[in-house]
């Protein structure tokens, strides 16, 4: 289990709103929803496209090629379930204004 590492801030990523973050060769989507942080790797399991340009809607993201659906908080996809089409989501808090996840490995 790895430690908790600073993406950015809070007030970087404004709410309703998603942001690519680089963290050495993690590409990383914020995203700002419903007064929670959520962190998915940037990267749709379909074809690659970025998540945090994909649409945002009550508690999921969908990617804007082929719009799959997935969950922000387990990054399971709603539309066709299973691990190959899972996003990977990232556990996340907020300390004061600093906005961390923990990558896993
Ligand atoms: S690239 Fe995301 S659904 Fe196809």
């Amino acid at each position: 289990m790895s430690d908790y590492r600073t993406v950015c801030r809070t007030s970087d990523v404004p709410e309703g709103e998603a942001r690519m973050v680089q963290l050495d060769d993690h590409r990383l989507a914020v995203i700002h929803l419903g007064g929670q942080f959520y962190v998915l790797d940037d990267q749709c399991p379909h074809a690659g496209a970025s998540l945090a340009r994909g649409y945002l809607q009550a508690g999921h993201v969908t990617c804007r090629i082929h719009h799959w659906r997935f969950c922000l908080s387990d990054g399971h996809n709603l539309d066709q379930p299973g691990p190959p089409r899972d996003a990977t989501a990232h556990a996340v808090r907020v300390v004061g204004d600093l906005v961390q996840v923990q990558l896993d490995g």
